[in-house]
């Protein structure tokens, strides 16, 4: 059995988390239900802080696309880190949450003109050029609003990280960055200098995600050095900020090896220094960008069991109200968890069953051949290392309302994110005038 972070097996024989019973949980906020352990998220951030932070003076950007809320901005923020966004709904609820702006880094591939505005309008931090026409349209926008955009060049440094092909970003056939090898990277280089409205401040990369070979992140840091030494010799433009993403691995399932937070910072600067004095560079400025690392362990969902249906000499099924609404790791990347029976965790795995959603979809299970205590319909399952990526990428298919999430924390209990309703479902709907029958009133519509 795996439990992280505050998690516990009460004498009731419960699972607890954040000094709650996880039972108590879904009976009074119902399932599925996403629980965020405080600590935990405070921990990890703590680790991170320290280790890169206090011991090198590097930033770390918590990487909101893993788990944006508004009280998840707040934690950040009390912990001292900055944050990743992704999208002008990220860097709303960044500003919605008075996330210091200068501590806010954009990212992303597309931005449009009207994200770029509200980043610039509210003074963000750095914004993370990915391309040569986002060049264009900043330094265009920049001009307009009379201001200056501090910037990083995104690069593709062609390392590939082992991982999972669809969360491989940095090598060189990706939409992310500009590429080194060929040159358009040293091309964005000459052009974002010759803007009068870009200040550059230096680059960035990220490898991938669920990165377990420290390697990778190693030999990224000295491919992105020899490129700082080129840039220097080309343009003699001195790199004073080095951001090389995130994607620290982390335990979801049997065989999965994350490694240490301080030995991760220890080998990214390290590398950085060494290269730095290999080519008499002043050492920049690092930052790094965990998103999963900080929330994933801390987050478990708790459902709760429906259908039980066994064909036998075949499999069974457990089906739980939860799917790939609000998890669609494993339909998407074929991602395992870990579950517990949350109700009965001393006692004894007696089956090997496979844990369905409650979607209208073969491919929507959460499990595949998990073992567990004879499970009964009414039994809560408590799936592990949900808190990253889950939320953050969940749907309502099947019209199905997404889950509320509760954080907790030495038996306190914060509602973070309110149970959608069916009315919340209806809520951009529109009906035409000329379709219209009668409005329904429905009571009671949850
Ligand atoms: N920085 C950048 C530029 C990124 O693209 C990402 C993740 C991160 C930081 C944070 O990476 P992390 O530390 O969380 O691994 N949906 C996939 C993961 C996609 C990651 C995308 N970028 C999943 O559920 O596994």
């Amino acid at each position: 059995m795996k439990l992280f972070g505050t998690m516990c097996v009460n004498n009731k024989g419960h699972l607890e988390i954040g000094g709650c019973d996880t039972v108590e949980l879904a009976r009074e906020y119902g399932t599925p239900l996403y629980v965020l352990d405080e600590k935990h998220v405070r921990k990890n951030c703590q680790n991170f802080y320290q280790a890169f932070t206090q011991k090198h003076g590097a930033d770390v950007l918590y990487a909101g696309k893993s788990l944006l809320t508004m009280a998840v901005c707040r934690i950040i923020d009390e912990e001292g880190l900055g944050l990743d966004v992704v999208s002008g709904g990220e860097l709303y609820t960044a500003i919605k949450a008075s996330f210091p702006m200068e501590r806010v880094y954009f990212h992303g591939n597309n931005k449009t003109v009207e994200e770029i505005r509200l980043a610039l309008e509210h003074k963000i931090g750095r914004i993370m050029v990915d391309n040569l026409h986002e060049l264009e349209i900043l330094n265009r926008i920049a001009g307009e609003l009379k201001t200056s955009a501090k910037i990083l060049i995104r690069l593709t440094p062609g390392v590939e990280a082992h991982t999972h092909e669809y969360i491989r970003t940095g090598h060189i056939d990706s939409k992310f960055g500009l590429v080194v090898e060929n040159g358009q990277a040293m091309e964005g280089v000459r052009k974002a200098l010759e803007m009068e409205n870009l200040e550059l401040c230096g680059f960035h990369c990220h490898i991938g995600s669920q990165i377990f070979e420290l390697e990778s992140y190693a030999h990224a840091a000295s491919v992105m050095m020899k490129f700082v030494s080129d840039v220097r010799d080309e343009t003699g433009f001195e790199t004073s900020e080095l951001d090389l993403g995130g994607g620290l691995g982390i335990y979801y399932y049997d065989g999965d090896q994350p490694q240490a937070v301080a030995e991760y910072a220890d080998i990214v600067i390290n590398t950085v220094q060494q290269q730095a004095e290999k080519f008499e560079l002043p050492m920049p400025k690092v930052m790094v960008e965990p998103g999963r690392s900080i929330t994933g362990p801390a987050g478990i969902t708790l459902y709760r069991v429906g259908a039980v249906k066994d064909i036998p000499n075949v499999r069974k099924y457990v089906a739980v109200d939860g799917s790939m609404g609000d998890n669609p790791r494993p339909a998407l990347y074929q991602a395992k968890y870990e579950a517990y029976a949350a109700n009965r965790m001393n006692e004894d795995a007696k089956e090997v069953v496979s844990v369905a959603g409650k979607c209208c979809e073969s491919g929507d299970m959460l499990n595949w051949d998990l073992s567990l205590p004879e499970v009964k319909s009414g039994d809560i399952l408590a799936v592990t290392a949900t808190g990253a990526y889950t939320y953050s990428m969940s749907s309502n298919y099947n019209r199905l309302p997404r889950p509320a999430m509760i954080m907790v924390n030495e038996g306190d209990v914060d509602l973070i994110i309110r149970r959608e309703t069916y009315a919340d479902l209806l809520r951009n709907d529109l009906v035409p005038e000329r379709l219209k029958k009668k409005v329904v009133n429905i009571a009671n519509a949850r």
